[in-house]
Parts: C-alpha cells; sequence; structure tokens
C-alpha cells in the first residue's frame, strides 16, 4: 500500500545532475549519430563499468559518457528523456544541474549546451506540466579562474538559469576555493547550492554556508558529526538535498539500512530524496524513496514529511510554491477517498494533516503498518 502510495504522490525533484540521466540506449543513439567512437562497446559493458568504488571513479564513467553529447538536440533529447521519466513518476517540480564545462572543455558552445536543454523544459512545462529551474554547476577539481570563465559565458542567459552550484570531485576541493566566483554569481542574481558533506568533511559544510552563503546543501549527509552544526541547519531548515541510491551505489553508506535519512528527519534536519545520477544509481526518485522506506521502514508521516520538505525547498515564487503545496495536501485528502483506512475514527489524510499540524510524528504502532 505504501508503495502506491510512494508512487502517486506528487513530488519536486531538486538533485539531478541532467548529464547523469542519460542511460546507455540513449548514449549509444547519440554516439552514432555525432559518428563518434563509443565509449563502450555494448549496452552490457557500460553496466559493467559502473560498478564504482568511490566518486572519483563514478566521476570518470560519467565524464565519458557525457562526452557524446555534441549538438543542441543531444542536450535537448537527453533532457526530454529525463522529464518523461520524471512525468511518469509524478514529479511536479524539477531543479536540474548541468555541467557546462564537461562540454565547453570539449569545444561545445555554452549556448548549445544551454539552448537544447532550456528548449526541453519549455515542452516538459508545456506538454507535462512540469515547472522546472536549472542550475548551472562548477567543477570544484578545475580552476576557480576556469568557473569564473563560466559564470561569464552564462551571464547572456541568466533568464534561464535560477543558481549556480558546485559538483565533481569533492575530498581537496574546499568550498573556500571558489569564494570569489560565488560572490560575484550573488552580485549577478544567483541563488547558490554547493555538494558539501558528501565524501568530503563537515567542515566543507560549514564553508559551503559561510563563505558561498548557499540556500541548500547538496548531499550533506556528514553533518550528523556535528551537534553545533546540525543545531543551526534545524534552525535555518537549511534543505539537504540527499541521494539515497547514490550514496549506497559510492560507498557513502554501506547499505541502504545504515543509511541516516531517517536519523537526520528525526532530529528535524529539511530532508529532501532525489536522484542525483539516476541511469548510474539504479533509480529516479521514485525508487530512491522505495528503497529507503523499505530499508528504513518508514511509514506514511516520513514520506509525506520528505515531499513536503522538497517543496518548501524549492527555488520557486513563493504563491507558485503554496499551488504545489496545496496539490500536495489535495492529493493526502483524494488518497484517503480512493483507500479508506480508518483508525480511531480518524482517516489517513486526518491523521497525516493532524501531526503535521502538530509537528510530530503519528504513532505508527497505532496507524497500523503498511
Ligand atoms: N556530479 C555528478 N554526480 C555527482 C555527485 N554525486 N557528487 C559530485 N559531483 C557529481
Ligand atoms: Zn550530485
Amino acid at each position: 500500500m505504501i508503495k502506491a502510495f510512494i508512487r502517486d504522490i506528487p513530488k519536486a525533484e531538486l538533485h539531478i545532475h541532467i548529464e547523469g540521466s542519460l542511460e546507455p540506449d540513449l548514449m549509444f543513439a547519440i554516439a552514432e549519430r555525432n559518428k563518434l567512437i563509443r565509449p563502450f562497446n555494448s549496452i552490457e559493458e557500460v553496466r559493467s563499468a559502473y560498478q564504482f568504488t568511490h566518486l572519483k571513479s563514478f566521476l570518470d564513467v560519467y565524464y565519458e559518457g557525457a562526452g557524446v553529447l555534441m549538438q543542441e538536440r543531444d542536450f535537448y533529447d537527453m533532457t526530454w528523456a529525463y522529464l518523461k521519466r520524471a512525468h511518469a513518476q509524478n514529479v511536479r517540480h524539477t531543479e536540474i544541474f548541468f555541467d557546462p564545462q564537461a562540454h565547453t572543455s570539449r569545444g561545445v558552445s555554452f549556448e548549445t549546451v544551454i539552448t537544447g536543454m532550456h528548449r526541453a523544459l519549455v515542452d516538459g512545462q508545456r506538454l507535462f506540466g512540469i515547472s522546472s529551474k536549472l542550475i548551472m554547476c562548477f567543477l570544484r577539481h578545475l580552476s576557480a579562474d576556469l568557473a569564473m570563465d563560466t559564470l561569464h559565458q552564462a551571464l547572456p542567459f541568466k533568464e534561464w538559469i535560477i543558481g549556480v552550484g558546485l559538483d565533481s570531485c569533492e575530498v581537496g576541493h574546499p568550498p573556500e576555493k571558489f569564494t570569489r566566483v560565488f560572490d560575484k554569481a550573488l552580485e549577478e542574481g544567483f541563488l547558490t547550492v554547493a555538494h558539501a558533506g558528501e565524501e568530503g568533511p563537515v567542515e566543507y559544510i560549514h564553508q559551503a554556508l559561510e563563505k558561498l552563503r548557499v540556500s541548500r546543501i547538496d548531499h550533506g549527509v556528514r553533518c550528523v558529526a556535528d551537534t553545533q552544526l546540525v543545531k543551526k541547519l534545524v534552525e535555518a531548515q537549511i534543505p539537504l538535498t540527499v541521494c539515497p541510491l547514490s550514496n549506497v551505489r559510492l560507498h557513502v553508506f554501506d547499505s541502504i539500512k545504515k543509511h541516516n535519512l531517517k536519523h537526520m528527519l528525526d532530529l528535524g534536519l529539511c530532508v529532501t530524496v532525489n536522484s542525483d545520477d539516476p541511469a548510474y544509481f539504479g533509480g529516479y526518485i521514485t525508487e530512491n524513496f522505495l528503497a529507503v522506506q523499505e530499508g528504513l521502514n518508514l511509514d506514511y508521516n516520513d514520506i509525506y514529511r520528505l515531499v513536503k520538505n522538497s517543496f518548501e525547498a524549492t527555488f520557486l515564487d513563493k504563491q507558485i510554491k503554496q499551488g504545489l503545496i496545496t496539490e500536495l495536501d489535495t492529493f493526502i485528502s483524494g488518497y484517503n477517498q480512493k483507500d479508506i483506512r480508518r483508525h480511531k475514527g480518524k482517516t489517513f489524510a486526518h491523521t497525516i494533516h493532524q501531526s503535521a499540524l502538530n509537528n510530530k510524528s503519528y504513532d505508527r504502532e497505532s496507524f497500523g503498518s503498511a
């Protein structure tokens, strides 16, 4: 039952690298039409290359895969393929990372990259009703000067980009390396986010907050090692965009059962669930929810809170955000009509709403299990 609830609930996704959504079959088709030597000989070979020991070993494969993208149409097709899957999983709003330097470094123009993606996003809104934002990430293993160049290339397309982020190999590339670039980005009106505390130390989360003035932390699972930091994140309700299947595939946690998402949620952190690089890590947003629900024994209220956190954490205007939250709450009420599950005279929706109002979890024992 809870599995159907997870599939059906309207969702927002806030941590998805569009290049990480490139499935092997599309990668092959694009390589073929661009007359490129394929990075792999067969789809089986691709899949068997997806055995990662840590972040760096994944990124090597990820950049190789992204290397097939040459024309505007390629960026359109990749983005469109993601939107189709997101729509099928009831994603109502998505905030998408892209890595321009992975392409401009190969001679593909910034304009080619962004125009293809933007066109697909416009079609996604028109045909699926999915709203979206783009977040441009700087590759942290490259220099701050190269990041600044990239920021300048983005300025003519400012209207299409809500914020800037920081990704790639974390350890050895602290957020403070990019302070000047993020200062300039903020001055230009971009919001900021950064990957921090995925593989890197807790200190990087502090730096992202203080030096890069981020609105959200991407991953951030290592924050639990620092009580003062947790207090700060809870008080300010700084969202953490957590990616459970990614964390397991990259050995941040030994298994989904060992993931600290439920612990973080119980600490009062504004945790959200996302897919990161779904083509590489075994699933899109719904598969991530299903995995944590089963692995951590999450209840309906946990799922509702995670989804609500995502909508709260979006970079949407207040009114549009509120509209989506109302849609979420309408879904909860409607769900109740379809699946009348009464307990002590109270409906499921009533129980969930009451607990949200009281800001506490309902009692799993008294409600019964999924
Ligand atoms: N780029 C794509 N996926 C990433 C991840 N999980 N961490 C850092 N950089 C990335
Ligand atoms: Zn990521």
